[in-house]
């Protein structure tokens, strides 16, 4: 761990005159257990509140975001500190008057790569997270170390924003049920942050959940439905009624349908849970984005798409939508709604098609991608023995003999984490993909180039499978010959397109036996610029992909996210206004892993006006809304597929 990319000057606060500092010996924030409600400077409080992820939503857009949230008649905002992403901002809450429910972690879940966890905390194999293992205890303790002394001025005693703070997330989903280590953070939390603040958990409404994730002195919340409540009263007898997640909609995954959770449904509720006086936490009231590799997955294994959208109330792009105003309604009952104008939707513009030219194959690209060159080791190594968390690692090793007739290429152990794109002597074979296809046919002469692009598609958030190495995680065989003698090349793309990539010209091969459906992987480049004399620009805007296939994108150097169209659901992606110039030319690069439609014409990706999230490409639409995911939480499945009609 020692190696982390930890930086504690990336770290950033508002400065401390945002603080309500005359008035701090005042504010106080308890729960009165004989009346079961929270008390906020002595007075009765209840909250209505909603999620907001800040690493999901460009910070160009925090205060658009918040105050539309405001403007709904929200009380708070819920957020997660996501440990693996170092970066905070609670000041900005406090500005526009929004109190904050911090859910500081370690772990978080929220369809995050590996739950917010660090991968570096998998240097030990054996490491038992979210557990007393001392090797994540000491981890655990550094990085609160850290966080929780910076939040402790942000408290709603000491004048900020912050009246909640929430330990570990849904531990009574977790196999470990260790007491031992939830009592360590509620000490840890105490320690930084004093003993008056309120520690809160939060786990699935069942008994079940609850003998493990609750704990005497953390107030236990549930997340669900209005009849939760009762489980919640099993393990807090007194005390305010709270649902911390109340889900306005649901997640998705590539290859399924888009989650769509019907507005009346979300409104009756809402106004069913706020008529009994209970605090709620609507999950979420904008999802965002999982920019670069951010995203996570499920098991069995299935990462999520690039949009975090979640059907909420405010769309991806911060979008008002139907479900926001019928929300906002039913909300209106209960809190006075604030009567300054709602911030608008923020415009949308399509700036067109963009000719894109191909740079390079990765493999004609090597020298820049991987300036520090290959590692050699007998067997493969995972991204985090290469100390490579994240993106692309390409492995090479050669045959060991000829090959003339197809021979089988696999991973017995179906270590392939997570896709792999083979190639003999730069000639494009097929894909390898965990859980989905452990096994090719090859040919090649003794001695050809092996390589296997590996791309790590997100860790797993959730259960026991959190323990997610990335990369060739163990050996594969050509026939009936394990493969050795790896070079192994750490690939360092994004700092390398943040620099510029250039071309090395050059025509590559084109697949042998199946022209037309795999090309090498292969980076790609384009720009355009902000047309002059119209108002406003530059603008958002969302790109389609039309007849490429999957992979990476950036503008400007930035990591935009995975597309995937032949996947879907989503086949467009989400470009935030703040990371185009009109000064210059903006430039795009494309890393396409399978198959670009740049042949003997002119291929381009297209900025159009409008989101595509919602493809229906998926044939066998009842088996694939049934699919029995180890999710974030078992109820939230039963209620969702129960709206769809699943059963
Ligand atoms: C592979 O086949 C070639 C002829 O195509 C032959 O020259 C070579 O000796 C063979 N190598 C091995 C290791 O069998
Ligand atoms: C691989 O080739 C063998 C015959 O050599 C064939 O039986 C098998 O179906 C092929 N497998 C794939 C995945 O193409
Ligand atoms: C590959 O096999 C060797 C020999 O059996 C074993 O020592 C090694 O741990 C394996 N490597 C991986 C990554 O599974
Ligand atoms: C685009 O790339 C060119 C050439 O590498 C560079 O000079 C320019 O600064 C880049 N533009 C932006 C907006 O990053
Ligand atoms: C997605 O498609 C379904 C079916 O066509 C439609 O009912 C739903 O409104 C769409 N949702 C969104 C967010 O576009």
């Amino acid at each position: 761990p020692l190696s982390s990319p930890w930086i504690p000057g990336r770290l950033k606060f508002m400065p401390g005159n945002l603080l309500d500092t005359q008035t701090a010996s005042q504010r106080s924030f308890g729960i009165d257990y004989d009346k079961n409600y929270f008390l906020k400077d002595g007075k009765p409080f209840r909250y209505i509140s909603g999620s907001i992820h800040y690493s999901r939503v460009p910070r160009y857009y925090w205060k658009d975001r918040l105050l539309k949230m405001k403007m709904a008649g929200l009380d708070a905002i819920q957020t997660y500190v996501p440990w693996n992403y170092h970066e905070f901002k609670p000041g900005l809450a406090n500005e526009i008057g929004l109190l904050v429910i911090l859910r500081a972690g370690p772990y978080i879940c929220a369809e995050w790569d590996m739950g917010g966890l660090p991968a570096w905390l998998l240097e030990r194999e054996s490491i038992i997270l979210r557990s007393s293992d001392l090797d994540y205890l000491a981890a655990v303790e550094r990085w609160m170390g850290v966080l929780l002394p910076k939040m402790k001025p942000y408290l709603y005693q000491n004048g900020g924003p912050v009246i909640m703070v929430q330990v570990e997330n849904e531990y009574g989903s977790y196999f470990a049920c260790d007491y031992d280590y939830l009592r360590y953070l509620q000490k840890l939390f105490h320690h930084h942050l004093g003993d008056e603040v309120v520690l809160f958990t939060t786990d699935g409404a069942s008994k079940h959940y609850l003998r493990c994730g609750a704990l005497q002195g953390l107030y236990a919340t549930v997340d669900f439905a209005p009849a939760a409540f009762l489980t919640q009263r099993g393990s807090e007898p007194r005390g305010p009624l709270v649902n911390s997640e109340f889900y306005t909609g649901w997640l998705d995954h590539w290859g399924h349908p888009h989650s769509v959770v019907p507005t009346n449904t979300i409104a009756k509720t809402l106004d069913e849970i706020l008529s009994r006086g209970a605090n709620v936490n609507m999950y979420m009231f904008i999802g965002g984005t999982n920019f670069a590799y951010w995203n996570g997955a499920n098991m069995p294994y299935a990462s999520q798409p690039t949009s975090y959208d979640y059907d909420a109330p405010l769309s991806e792009a911060g979008d008002l939508t139907d479900k926001y105003f019928a929300l906002r309604e039913v909300i209106g009952r209960y809190n006075h709604l604030p009567e300054d104008p709602i911030p608008p939707t923020t415009p949308k513009y399509a700036y067109g098609r963009v000719t894109m030219e191909k740079l390079g194959t990765v493999a004609e690209l090597l020298g820049d991608l991987s300036p520090s060159g290959p590692i050699r080791s007998i067997y493969p190594l995972t991204f985090v023995q290469l100390q490579q968390y994240f993106g692309f690692v390409l492995y090479r090793t050669t045959f060991p003999k000829n090959c003339s007739e197809p021979t089988p290429l696999f991973s017995p152990l179906n270590g392939v984490h997570d896709r792999a794109y083979v190639s003999v002597d730069g000639v494009p074979q097929g894909i390898l993909e965990r859980g989905k296809s452990n096994m090719i046919n090859i040919t090649g002469k003794a001695g050809a180039n092996l390589d296997m692009l590996v791309e790590n598609m997100g860790r797993v958030n959730y259960g026991r499978y959190n323990n997610d190495f990335k990369g060739l995680v163990s050996n594969l065989s050509l026939g009936q010959v394990t493969l050795i003698d790896w070079e192994i090349y750490p690939l360092d793309i994004d700092s390398v397109v943040g620099h510029g990539l250039n071309s090395k010209g050059g025509e590559s091969k084109t697949s042998g036996g199946n022209p037309s459906r795999y090309a090498a992987p292969a980076f790609y480049t384009g720009r355009f610029s902000i047309p002059s004399g119209i108002p406003d620009l530059p603008q958002d805007t969302y790109i389609k992909f039309p007849g490429w296939t999957k992979g990476q994108i950036w503008i400007n150097g930035f990591n935009l996210g995975r597309y995937w169209p032949v996947r879907g659901p989503q086949v467009t992606l989400f470009v935030p206004s703040n990371i185009l110039v009109s000064s210059s030319p903006n430039n795009i690069t494309v890393l396409e892993l399978e198959q670009s439609p740049c042949g003997i014409q002119k291929c381009a990706i297209e900025f159009v006006d409008k989101p595509d999230i919602n493809a229906t490409l998926f044939p066998g639409r009842a088996q694939l809304f049934c699919f029995w995911y180890h999710l974030c939480s078992f109820h939230v499945r039963v209620i969702l597929l129960t709206l769809r009609g699943c059963f």
